[in-house]
């Protein structure tokens, strides 16, 4: 939809026209899944797809809310922002961000009108809910002159999904919508929050996203679980060795006091993030240098210890990427974002594209009765003021 057009559903909702016009993008990772929470590394880039937001101050003392993908107007007086609204309303996600600026001792004394529009797939993991809350705090840290850098958002966004969606994620998604670069991945340690901008300079190659269309989603229970099994380890791990977590191992150190877990399934978990880290750190040492081919290995490798150790991918993902590995032109494959439903993210030489769809669609309805989408990734810039 063009700004024009979102202009004239915000006056046909509102009956005046918006003030100003926010953008959040959704995210790819590239490689480092499941590290964030542990302290690792992860290396994510930002979508050219993402979430807009129209807004403009009213005189009813109400935050309305109202989304295009939504039939009505949710409408709520000043005094009611800081609890999340029943039955997983979407509203939570913009809520959630307002609840934190007033945890910061920030007053909501005006009403305002807020419209939504989002172009991420919805459910394919790429981040549509991290879009929603940046955008939200964007929009409200430039309409309130709180003066937030982008990291700072990134930390609302993240605390809101925690309080207001009950998912303990990481800080990767948040922080790759509000810092996103176009034409760049980054690089981030999520222990310090200390990040690199790195160039991907990927020539006669793109970034495939290939969508399963899975109706299993990681669900808040299913993050959390591996949340706390990661805990577990690193209690276990910390009866040998001191440690802050799970990241600060190497694996060479990780096989010395691995036998302090206990817990097989922790166990597994751990041997996961230490791995991970480590691919991550090797596969952006590998983009660095130009070695497209060791970086499309290590993501690889990354979906067989998130298949076979993390347990996050299932049928319809594995599908997709082994099918993927089969095709002469493809760099590397792996799933993206959190697991079971969602997407994988594929390396894909220009001149094998056709042949990668055709033949991994074909392959992948055979496996498991749907039908995947594909969509050529372009690298975005991080959240921003359109108008
Ligand atoms: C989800 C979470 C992130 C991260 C990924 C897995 O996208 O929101 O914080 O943990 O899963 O890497």
């Amino acid at each position: 939809m063009e700004t024009s057009e979102l202009k004239q559903a915000f006056r046909q909702a509102y009956g005046h026209a918006p003030e100003a016009v926010y953008f959040s993008p959704g995210r790819v990772n590239l490689i480092g899944e499941h590290t964030d929470y542990n302290g690792g590394y992860v290396f994510p880039c930002a979508l050219s797809f993402g979430t807009y937001l129209l807004i403009a101050r009213n005189d009813n003392r109400q935050l309305r809310f109202k989304s295009l993908n939504m039939p009505q107007i949710i409408t709520l007086g000043l005094d009611r922002l800081t609890t999340p609204l029943p039955d997983n309303s979407w509203v939570n996600y913009p809520l959630g961000v307002i609840a934190q600026f007033i945890k910061k001792g920030i007053q909501i004394v005006d009403g305002y009108d807020i419209l939504i529009w989002g172009n991420v797939p919805a459910g394919a993991g790429l981040s549509s809910s991290a879009a929603l809350e940046v955008v939200t705090a964007y929009a409200f840290n430039d309409i309130l002159h709180t003066g937030f850098d982008r990291t700072a958002l990134a930390l609302i966004g993240q605390a809101s999904e925690h309080e207001f969606a009950g998912v303990n994620c990481g800080i990767m998604d948040q922080f790759a919508s509000a810092q996103g670069k176009k034409g760049h991945a980054i690089f981030l340690n999520c222990d310090t929050l200390q990040f690199e901008l790195v160039p991907v300079k990927l020539s006669g190659i793109k970034i495939v996203i290939s969508n399963t269309h899975s109706p299993h989603k990681l669900d808040s229970g299913a993050y959390n679980d591996r949340v706390a099994q990661c805990r577990l380890a690193l209690e276990q791990l910390r009866t040998v060795r001191p440690l802050n977590n799970l990241a600060q191992l190497t694996e060479e150190e990780f096989t010395k006091i691995e036998n302090a877990i206990t817990d097989p399934v922790a166990h597994r978990r751990a041997r996961h993030v230490v791995g991970e880290v480590q691919r991550t750190t090797g596969a952006v040492e590998a983009l660095k240098k130009g070695d497209i081919l060791a970086f499309g290995k290590l993501m690889c490798a990354s979906h067989v210890s998130l298949r076979d150790d993390y347990e996050v991918t299932g049928p319809e993902l594995d599908a997709l990427a082994e099918e993927a590995w089969k095709i002469p032109g493809v760099i590397g494959s792996r799933m993206t974002g959190g697991g079971f439903g969602g997407c994988t993210v594929s390396l894909v030489k220009d001149e094998a594209i056709p042949e990668f769809i055709e033949k991994v669609g074909a392959a992948y309805t055979e496996r498991t009765g749907l039908k995947a989408d594909f969509y050529i990734a372009e690298i975005g810039d991080g959240a921003c003021k359109i108008g």
